[in-house]
């Protein structure tokens, strides 16, 4: 008999946290609804569900990427179609000459989106993420997917039970494609927020996720809002970033008379940076609202 699998991420996403999904689980505080406002990939939602830590909490997963949250959507509402509209995509490439597989990803990239369905669109996500080049999910100026193709391996492509056991885990979840400067958490919630990263000086971080970026100036936005999560509306507030200058003074010792930052440094292995040549131990931090 075949168990169904856990629940993981069915995107391939730059700065995914499945690598430090250990540290982020260790020492969670009770909480009773969770907010993650730079889902992405969502490793850590996928982990806390897999984990029974949401049972009978309200979630609510936000990002300014619309792709990622009408995907989730199409898996939540719409199985079946986007089932049906992903498995042809699979079935044609599958089935074609391998060294044509290039032309047909071209062609689907860089087609006109805006008359698809949604449905469609989302089915289309899915497929160009595990097609194109080693899972980087990069836009450009305009906010256009412009990853080359991948390595043409069809084993990289979602499983029809990956993708039942992650709609499993996103029945009930509130979904909204939005900035997290419009996420006001709950107290006693607990927050995650993974934005892209701060540069290290000298090397710049990767931030193409969407049209916009993510600037100094949002870093500095980021480590106020959290502050006021944590202080004025009375959440547990953990969050990633660079271990570097800029974030260790944005979120320092003592922000607030009642509560600290507490910094614990990671080291984790990356394999895509900005222009998805260099790979290698990347110093990043895990900023916790409590020890
Ligand atoms: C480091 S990734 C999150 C990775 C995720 N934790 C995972 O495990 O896959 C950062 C995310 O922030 C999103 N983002 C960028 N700017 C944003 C903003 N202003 N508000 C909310 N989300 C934003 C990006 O689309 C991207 O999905």
């Amino acid at each position: 008999m075949t168990t169904a699998p856990e629940a993981a991420p069915v995107l391939r996403w730059p700065g995914g946290k499945r690598a430090v999904i250990k540290q982020l689980l260790t020492g969670l505080p009770e909480f009773d609804a969770y907010y993650e406002p730079f889902v992405g990939g969502g490793a850590l939602f996928f982990a806390l569900y897999n984990a029974g830590l949401l049972k009978g909490r309200e979630v609510f997963l936000s990002d300014l990427n619309g792709e990622v949250i009408d995907l989730y959507r199409a898996l939540r509402d719409d199985f079946d179609d986007l089932l049906r509209g992903y498995d042809l995509l699979v079935a044609t490439y599958t089935r074609m000459n391998p060294a044509d597989r290039e032309a047909y990803y071209y062609a689907l990239r860089d087609g006109d989106v805006a008359p698809l369905p949604r449905i469609r669109r989302a089915a289309r996500t899915l497929f160009l993420n595990a097609a194109g080049f080693n899972g980087l999910y990069r836009v450009n100026s305009n906010g256009k997917f412009n990853v080359p193709f991948g390595d043409g391996n069809v084993a990289r492509l979602k499983s029809e039970s990956a993708l039942v056991a992650a709609a499993r885990a996103l029945q009930g979840v509130k979904l909204r494609q939005c900035s997290f400067v419009h996420v006001t958490p709950t107290r006693h919630a607990l927050v995650y927020a993974d934005p892209p990263f701060a540069d290290v000086p000298g090397k710049k971080s990767f931030r193409a996720y969407t049209a916009e970026g993510f600037s100094d100036e949002q870093q500095a936005g980021l480590a106020d809002w959290c502050a006021r999560a944590s202080s004025r509306h009375g959440a547990h507030v953990m969050a990633s970033n660079t271990d570097c200058k800029l974030i260790r003074a944005l979120y320092p010792s003592t922000f607030m008379a009642t509560g600290h930052w507490y910094i614990e440094r990671v080291k984790v292995k990356r394999s895509i940076n900005r222009d998805g040549k260099g790979r290698g131990g990347v110093g990043e931090v895990i900023i916790r609202a409590w020890r």
